[in-house]
């Protein structure tokens, strides 16, 4: 099984750039057309939130075409960037229905990898948060699959990872609680997030946490204590997580870009 991660496309309508940006859903057409012609397809992709950048219907609309190149199954969960209905309505093609009313939360389970999508926002707010309804929610699922690997989806890194004002602007409740639910579940294999537009990874309960780069601008690497709040334009990129005969996954970092084909080491000539 291989599952891509893609995150933080920040997808804008084309009449409304980011300053100093180059237009989102373009950067995504990128990312998209990578991960299609990629040697190995995915199975399925997991985007991990702030899909657009206001909410918009139309934004999403963007979006949807930006991806139109991949033909794997889409699960969505959605960052402090989002609107939960819109999102919903845009993906309402997908095999996939949230779990719990006004949230976009759920399992699935079609791979020998189970996925759980959980939804860390609080509407209007940048920080994140998983209350108890969220947590029960996840504590059950996990209970019901002790022995199948497991992948646990989430917008806000549930670590701080050192870049001050993102971190303030982490998931300000339920870490602890998501610590000692995750600590007693050995099965999961990872947690992948998004939000930070970089790749981080950090062994947090019991786990491997990872947040997946930008397919967009990333976050400027600040680890002063008192950080610019900065983006750079740094090679967007993806992640894949593959899992093998021995259900442990590897996870790769994949940069978007051009950076010319695959050369023979023998020769330095283009490979099939
Ligand atoms: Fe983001
Ligand atoms: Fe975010």
């Amino acid at each position: 099984v291989l599952i891509a991660q893609l995150s933080d496309f920040h997808v804008r309508r084309a009449d409304d750039p980011f300053p100093g940006i180059p237009d989102t859903a373009e950067s995504l057409g990128r990312a998209a057309a990578a991960l299609a012609g990629g040697r190995t397809a995915a199975d399925v992709a997991v985007l991990t939130g702030d899909i657009v950048d206001r909410g918009l219907p139309e934004e999403y609309a963007r979006m949807r075409e930006a991806l139109a190149p991949l033909r794997m199954p889409l699960l969505a969960l959605p960052g402090n960037h989002d609107s939960r209905d819109a999102l919903l309505a845009a993906f309402a093609d997908q095999p996939w229905r949230t779990e719990i009313d006004g949230f976009v939360q759920y399992a699935v389970e079609d791979w020998p990898v189970r996925i759980l999508c959980l939804d860390t926002t609080i509407p209007g707010r940048t920080e994140g948060e998983l209350c108890d309804r969220r947590l029960d929610w996840l504590a059950e699922r996990l209970e019901e699959r002790v022995d199948s690997p497991t992948v646990v989806a989430m917008h806000h890194p549930p670590f701080a990872t050192g870049i001050g004002y993102m971190d303030a602007w982490g998931l300000v409740r339920g870490a602890g609680r998501l610590a000692s639910i995750l600590g007693a579940h050995p099965q999961v294999e990872r947690v992948i997030c998004g939000h930070i537009h970089r790749s981080v990874q950090r062994r947090w309960a019991g786990t491997v946490a990872m947040v997946a780069p930008s397919t967009a601008h990333q976050i400027e690497l600040d680890l002063r204590p008192e950080p610019d709040m900065a983006f750079r334009l740094e090679p967007p990129g993806y992640l894949l997580h593959a899992m093998g005969p021995d259900r442990a996954l590897v996870s790769h970092l994949v940069p978007v870009g051009d950076f010319g084909p695959a050369r023979s080491f023998g020769d330095g000539e283009p490979v099939g």
